[in-house]
């Protein structure tokens, strides 16, 4: 368990919600993802919620268009993020921003300066979640055209990551001195010129955006193959996993905390957290209502399409109350769908639920219960060391937001194992990071 008690709590935002048929839900608004207006009160719920961050993910491709069944998704768009939360921070004082760029079509000065820039603007309440893009559709948007091996995406992003960061160095914390009287702006001393040359990239700088209040934007990563642990044990301040069972989110918090702290990294400064879907009612009979209400909006087609997206494999000719047969993926995130497959046969699921299972939550785990029973859990997995926190992926918005920020938050309130008031402006404060020093620190 990390050294305060408190559990932190993200709010993954996903168009109008993480469940595949969100936009089906009676109370949602269709449109919503597309609509400032939308994610404006979501995110000024979030943060009434006193919530530490909002969280966007993002690919930049939508689903192969050639498929035929596709017409039943919403995934097919999706504004932005660091543009969305350039225009959330505005209408919000005190929660946090977490923006997914990615490493592979983007130079460090892109990223270094984009992100400098929000967290200038926010008051040091901006993240950047740090991928490296593992899907063929969105290079296919690219001059690139092709995936490269993960060993290569890795072997690029840690480069990229440490001129990101040696950017952000570039301008010491009393480098600025903008007296009139002498006619100072800065002195060139305390600017720091990384003039980068490695294997993938240069970039001489200095970057022209200050230094926030919170140092440099946290960093966050998601990825748990071999390689991804070790780039988060490196770089990351929050790892963001899909874990379901207790016993591998033990496993794997202990593997990146234990990296860490063999490269010398105090293991309390990054922070686990795990996806969950939660269905929270006033009791459990409700919850799970909500649960079948949306599960009932999936249709096979729209289950078949998205497991043959996510996984590259075909299950529509399979008869659909048949177990599961062995099968193995053959695109994508291989080692988030290991952990599907894995869990998908050892609880024996049939076509219809494996495909109900991980296209309503793509494999993320999901809980069901009053308030109380999901604060147990929460505690739990926070006291047993397999999370720092939780990243939530509400089902639908804005109704299964409403049902974290009024029912779950109060109770772990209630057991003092959350915030009643921020006690900081930044989202390393809301987090319990420190901030980074200058590489140029004496
Ligand atoms: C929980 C989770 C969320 C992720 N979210 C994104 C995302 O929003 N955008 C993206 O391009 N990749 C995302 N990824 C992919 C990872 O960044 C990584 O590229 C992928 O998992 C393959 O690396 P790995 O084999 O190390 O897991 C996510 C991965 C995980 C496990």
């Amino acid at each position: 368990m990390s050294s305060d008690n408190e559990i932190k709590l993200g709010f993954f935002s996903q168009d109008v919600g993480h469940h595949v048929a969100a936009w089906r839900h009676p109370d949602v608004p269709a449109d919503g993802g597309m609509s400032l207006d939308f994610h404006r009160n979501i995110a000024r719920t979030a943060e009434r919620g006193k919530l530490d961050m909002v969280f966007f993910g993002d690919q930049m491709a939508p689903m192969y268009p050639e498929d035929e069944q596709l017409g039943g998704t919403s995934r097919m768009l999706r504004l932005e993020p660091t543009a969305l939360i350039s225009a959330l921070a505005a209408v919000t004082t005190h929660i946090g921003f977490v923006a997914t760029v990615s490493m592979a079509y983007f130079e460090p000065f892109h990223i270094a300066r984009k992100f400098a820039t929000l967290d200038r603007m926010n008051g040091g309440r901006t993240g950047w979640n740090m991928v490296t893009s593992f899907e063929s559709r969105e290079a296919l948007n690219f001059n690139v055209g092709v995936v490269s091996p993960p060993e290569l995406r890795y072997r690029r992003a840690h480069e990229f990551a440490e001129v990101v960061k040696k950017l952000w160095d570039s301008w010491d914390d009393n480098a600025l001195l903008r007296d009139k009287e002498s006619a100072r702006f800065f002195d060139p001393a305390r600017l720091r010129v990384p003039e980068h040359k490695g294997e993938f990239y240069s970039s001489r700088g200095p970057l022209n955006v200050e230094r926030s209040v919170q140092g440099q934007p946290v960093l966050v990563q998601a990825g748990s193959s071999p390689e991804g642990i070790e780039f988060a044990a490196h770089h990351a301040e929050v790892v963001f996993t899909a874990q379901s069972d207790l016993g591998d989110a033990q496993a794997f918090y202990g593997k990146v905390k234990g990296i860490a702290a063999s490269q010398g990294r105090d293991p309390d400064h990054i922070k686990i957290m795990p996806g969950v879907m939660c269905f929270i009612g006033q009791t459990r009979e409700q919850a799970h209502e909500k649960y079948a209400r949306l599960q009932a909006l999936i249709t096979p087609q729209v289950g078949w399409m998205v497991v043959k997206q996510h996984l590259g494999v075909d299950i529509s000719a399979l008869p659909l109350d048949e177990p599961l047969p062995n099968f193995t993926a053959s695109t994508g995130q291989l080692s988030r769908q290991q952990l599907l497959i894995d869990a998908a046969r050892r609880d024996r699921l049939t076509v219809r639920q494996f495909y109900q299972r991980y296209v309503g939550s793509r494999g993320h785990h999901v809980v069901i219960g009053t308030p109380s029973d999901i604060a147990d859990i929460f505690e739990s997995w926070v006291d047993e060391c397999a999370a720092d926190g939780f990243n939530l992926m509400v089902p639908w918005s804005p109704g299964g937001l409403d049902d974290v920020v009024d029912l779950l938050v109060p109770e772990l309130q209630r057991r003092q194992r959350f915030r009643r008031e921020y006690t900081g402006t930044t989202l390393r404060e809301h987090l319990g990071l420190p901030v980074p020093k200058s590489q140029y620190a004496p």
